[in-house]
């Protein structure tokens, strides 16, 4: 099949995207406006040297990167417009439904407010509801390289905002970070009724993704790529049917893997592991939504079948009511059917 059609095949798939981490959708266009009109210095000289400077050797080298480039977000509007820059971008991808993260402690340790930074992502997605027509859900991870009060902290702040946030995540470095280290912060975020997920198993052992379930009581595990190394968890994720949130480019940035080609997407899928696919911080990671699915498409030469099977598994990993996600469902099926 012609790469051109299996492109288009791709770009009018309905997807969804549940992992994606707002503040690493942060375009260097977008960055050097933001923080010039914040009359803050960039450390490089232009967009084209701070794009050279995007090569990683593992999560660490990125996430000092993302922090910095997250540094110049300072007002209520700086959050509207990088949201708004995604949901334009990805609209144009055909997705229909995001879940995504923000980090709140990324901007209040800098004293940013935490009602800005919410305000700023919450007004930008329901307008992106309104004249997009992209449905969303918002969820507050916490920084894992911080300890738990710091996120304790962070929850009691989102405490009058349980109707704008529907769960919480954990995210950033993940070796010597175990979720265990946040089970009582997620204990209280569960009493206080917001769903939780967690990042597991990118870099970390299989034994986080345990912890994650058994701990922090996760409805999906973000990456999750690790569970391989240990077929009993395998085997109780297939039969719980417990999402992970797949995200290719970025593992193939972060050095997660080699090469796209020795993705273990189709032994996932053998497992009847619920396996979806994300972009997770795509302004770095070189792509969006429909760069992703071409990436594993071309890598593992995937059938549109196959790639109909992931963009269905995306809206049954998600927080969409049981009627919204059968709608999506047999969207998808007669998509394929027709094309
Ligand atoms: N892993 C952990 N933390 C992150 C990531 C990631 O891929 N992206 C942004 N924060
Ligand atoms: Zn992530």
């Amino acid at each position: 099949m012609k790469d051109s059609e299996m492109l288009s095949f791709i770009q009018g798939l309905p997807k969804t995207e549940l992992h994606l981490h707002i503040e690493g959708t942060f375009e260097p266009e977008l960055m050097f406006k933001i923080a010039k009109r914040n009359n803050l210095e960039i450390k490089y000289a232009d967009v084209e040297e701070l794009k050279r400077a995007y090569s990683f050797n593992n999560l660490q080298e990125f996430l000092d990167i993302y922090y910095a480039g997250a540094s110049v977000l300072i007002e209520e509007q700086d959050f509207y417009d990088l949201t708004w820059a995604y949901l334009t971008k990805v609209h144009e991808e055909n997705v229909k439904h995001v879940e995504i993260f923000f980090d709140p402690q990324t901007h209040t340790d800098r004293n940013v407010s935490f009602e800005y930074v919410l305000n700023g992502i919450y007004k930008a997605l329901e307008d992106g509801q309104k004249q997009l027509g992209i449905s969303f859900k918002l969820i507050m991870s916490f920084l894992r390289h911080l300890d738990e009060a710091s996120a304790f902290k962070t929850l009691e702040q989102a405490l009058p905002y349980k109707d704008k946030i529907i769960a919480v995540g954990l995210d950033s470095s993940e070796l010597g970070n175990p979720p265990s280290k946040f089970k009582n912060v997620f204990k209280k975020a569960l009493d206080e009724g917001f769903l939780t997920v967690a990042h597991a198993g990118e870099e970390g052992p299989s034994e986080y993704i345990r912890e994650a379930l058994d701990l922090l009581k996760v409805g999906r595990i973000d990456h999750g790529n690790r569970c391989l190394d240990d077929i009993d968890l395998v085997k109780r994720l297939a039969k719980e049917q417990m999402p992970l949130t797949l995200c290719p480019l970025s593992n193939l940035e972060l050095k997660v893997i080699k090469d796209l080609k020795e993705y273990p997407l189709l032994k996932m899928m053998e497992h009847n592991l619920l396996v979806t696919i994300n972009s997770d911080d795509p302004a770095y990671f070189g792509g969006y939504m429909n760069e992703n699915f071409w990436g594993i498409t071309k890598a593992l030469n995937l059938s549109k079948s196959q790639i109909a099977e992931l963009a269905k598994n995306g809206f049954k990993a998600s927080w969409l009511s049981p009627n919204e996600k059968q709608t999506y469902l047999k969207e998808i099926d007669l998509y394929l059917l027709n094309n």
